[in-house]
């Protein structure tokens, strides 16, 4: 037998694979579904009509009735979760609005749940710097400094008074250390043993917040930030000792954030847990898409499911963005 004369190329070709849309829909290992995705909304207090926020072309700061009619449309819709952001009428040292019964993520909260039921996830954020005259995430000291432990009773506080209303999980997006273990005990002692914590787990002191900032209407006090408690973005793998960390104090999803700057720590922290794993598209990154789109410099629907997409291929089974909206209706027909 005559020994066959090598192939000029590797017989694979992968692009036999790409000829027709059909072909790439059927080979398509990664797909966005509407249902892994949740809504952050934002209600403010003494507004008597939506405010828009110019940052964040599109999304708006909601009455508690104009929020109960976005979610209402975001349901029919299909999607599945919502993400409260309360913004009170007055601040304080303490955030002391975001703990009260009737404070506005608790009014607002309780008005969505006997609207929708069960039919949506109802997610509260569970931290204070909405709620703060200083715009820090927690309590500070004298030095100026954010006290961890002292901030985790007011977490607990927020967090039994979201469930009280009717929030069906929370989200702790502090960065306290044992933040999740003291939520955990404190929602189990008030009985609510059934009740998940999404923690954001690693979380980023990132550039990316800033139109969510115009929001929930904060300056942090004296030019400051959040590299105290926050982590430092040259960091990967302190995010998995984070994800530890939140995991063993009984954590039920863990979070990263943002996204798309950290597909590298999703896909790794995707590898080490056997939990649901989610990530936040954070404004900035919404605002980035949104801007550039609007100066026609990019196609903002393509590069919108193309974030997406990357973000549900690192490893996110749940995303937290401010497209819910545009991909439930339809994710500007792109594909
Ligand atoms: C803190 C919190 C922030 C975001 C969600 N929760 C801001 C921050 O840490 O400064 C940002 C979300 C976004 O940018 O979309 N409570």
């Amino acid at each position: 037998m005559p020994v066959m004369a090598p192939a000029p190329f590797p017989s694979h070709r992968p692009r036999r694979l790409r000829a027709t849309p059909a072909l790439r829909d059927l080979v398509a290992e990664t797909e966005v579904s509407v249902t892994d995705l949740v809504a952050p909304l934002f209600v403010r207090d003494g507004i008597d009509a939506p405010a828009p926020i110019t940052s964040l072309p599109g999304v708006s700061q909601h009455t508690v009735e104009s929020l109960r009619r976005e979610v209402g449309e975001l349901a029919e819709l299909g999607i599945r979760g919502v993400m409260v952001f309360g913004v009170p009428a007055v601040k304080d040292a303490t955030g002391s609005q975001s703990c009260a019964a009737d404070g506005i993520a608790q009014r607002a909260i309780a008005a969505l749940r006997a609207d929708v039921g069960d039919d949506v996830v109802i997610i509260a954020d569970t931290c204070v710097d909405e709620y703060t005259d200083h715009g820090h995430c927690g309590i500070v000291d004298d030095q100026g400094r954010v006290d961890n432990d002292a901030t985790l009773a007011l977490y607990t506080a927020a967090a039994v008074a979201q469930v009280r209303a009717g929030a069906h999980m929370v989200a702790p997006s502090g960065m306290m250390d044992g933040q999740v273990a003291a939520i955990r005990a404190a929602l189990d002692a008030d009985g609510h043993h059934n009740i998940p914590v999404m923690a954001y787990a690693a979380k980023y002191a990132s550039g990316h917040y800033g139109p969510f900032r115009d929001a929930v209407d904060v300056t942090i006090a004296d030019g400051g930030d959040r590299k105290g408690y926050q982590q430092d973005w040259r960091n990967g793998r302190e995010a998995l000792v984070e994800v530890a960390a939140d995991v063993a104090q009984g954590a039920d999803i863990v979070m990263v954030k943002p996204a798309v700057a950290y597909l590298d720590v999703i896909s790794q922290v995707r590898d080490m847990v056997d939990i649901p794993v989610a990530a936040y598209q954070v404004s900035g990154e919404y605002a980035m898409i949104s801007a550039a789109a609007a100066n026609g410099w990019i196609d903002g629907d393509v590069v919108a499911l193309e974030h997406l997409t990357a973000i549900r291929r690192a490893g996110a089974g749940i995303i937290m963005t401010y497209f819910a909206r545009w991909f439930a209706e339809g994710a500007g027909g792109q594909r």
